[in-house]
């Protein structure tokens, strides 16, 4: 099997991360703009530690807190422009996959602040990003070891670049962050990583690395979920959110190297159509992703299911358990409105076998 391997990523995770790293963050300039959501950053600790940190490596620096859940083109190009006009040397973006995504896109807009939205989705920067720094505050979306960014374009619709500029790089990831979540929020990011796991194993990109990847962070999520099956999150020590974490990050990985597959493609428009947060829409798929490589991959399965050490029953009980159930109803004419976002859809072309649109409706029918 071929290999395919790049990360240009530090990672240091651990308790106290941020301010053990300190020095680091004076590395990469004298000047950041700050990048996070409105209120998680500071609920959880990280805007406070990163600030103490900035302060006591001489870094001044401004926060731009209004990224919103599946960010907006137009709040990346508002921060590009105050990161550009602040001169700043790097973006250091605090959160889960909104925040860090955004960092990256305001970290190409900073660097061109003349580009148009069309250039920045199709890549054709001038000058190059700066860097970005990631403070991890969920375990599901794996942003910090990654070069993609989804930003949800001026028609809203989500819509990512990935680029090997855009590797975050340095990522500090401290699993009390993430203590903080609510059960419905930890459930919803713990299974987006599972679906970043399966969908990289069973990927046309797959290779032995990302699999290695892929079947340690199932192996992890798949013991913790054991803890959840039937009760709350409330149960989970820092020792578990530790391990959603490192799940979370070796998912990141796996991606890094595959992307993703049908269940990312289809969840999106769950998300901007009817609000369910991102891991869930993605994960819904996961079970009918499973059955569908087990018809097209039979071997690929067999193999899947004898490296993570659960049985299908197993596996497919912790995915109906943990994820939050969704009530979504679709006609045949809201299905077939959809078809159009799967024609040249890169993800749905990772599959292995063949998901055309009448598949991907049939499945639509069977689920909403
Ligand atoms: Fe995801």
């Amino acid at each position: 099997m071929n290999m395919n391997f790049f990360v240009n990523t530090r990672l240091i995770t651990g308790v106290d991360c941020v301010k053990n790293n300190a020095e680091r963050l004076g590395s990469y300039g004298d000047r950041c703009l700050i990048v996070t959501g409105a209120s998680s950053a500071k609920k959880c600790g990280a805007l406070d530690d990163v600030t103490k940190a900035l302060d006591s490596t001489g870094v001044k620096y401004e926060i731009y807190d209004k990224i919103c859940q599946n960010p907006t083109v137009e709040s990346c190009f508002e921060a590009g422009k105050i990161a550009s006009d602040l001169k700043a040397d790097f973006i250091l973006g605090i959160g889960g996959g909104s925040p860090l995504d955004a960092s990256k896109a305001i970290a190409v807009v900073a660097a061109n602040p003349d580009i148009t939205e069309k250039n920045l989705y199709a890549m054709n920067w001038s000058e190059q990003p700066l860097p970005v720094v990631a403070v991890g505050t969920t375990a599901g979306t794996g942003s910090e070891v990654t070069s993609v960014a989804v930003i949800t374009n001026s028609k809203g619709l989500k819509k990512s670049f990935r680029n090997d500029l855009s590797y975050p790089v340095l990522s500090l990831g401290d699993p009390k962050y993430t203590l903080s979540l609510s059960d419905s929020f930890t459930r919803s990011t713990a299974v987006d990583a599972l679906a970043h796991c399966v969908e990289s194993f069973f990927n046309r990109s797959a290779n032995d690395i990302s699999k290695i990847y892929a079947v340690a962070g199932i192996r992890k999520l798949l013991k913790v979920f054991e803890k959840i099956m039937s009760g709350s999150t409330d149960v989970l020590t820092i020792e578990d959110r530790e391990e959603l974490y490192n799940a979370s990050i070796l998912g990141g990985l796996a991606i890094a190297i595959t992307g993703t597959a049908f269940p990312h493609a289809l969840g999106y428009f769950l998300t901007e159509n009817y609000g369910i947060a991102h891991g869930t829409a993605c994960a819904v798929f996961i079970n009918e992703f499973i059955d569908y490589n087990a018809d097209v991959k039979p071997e690929l399965t067999k193999e899947f299911f004898d490296e993570i050490r659960v049985d299908e029953i197993g596996f497919k009980t912790a995915v109906e358990k943990i994820t939050p159930p969704i009530d979504v109803k679709l006609s045949d004419s809201d299905i077939e409105k959809l078809s159009v976002r799967w024609e040249n859809n890169a993800a749905l072309k990772r599959n292995w076998g063949n998901v055309d649109t009448a598949f991907i409706n049939s499945l639509l029918r069977k689920l909403f």
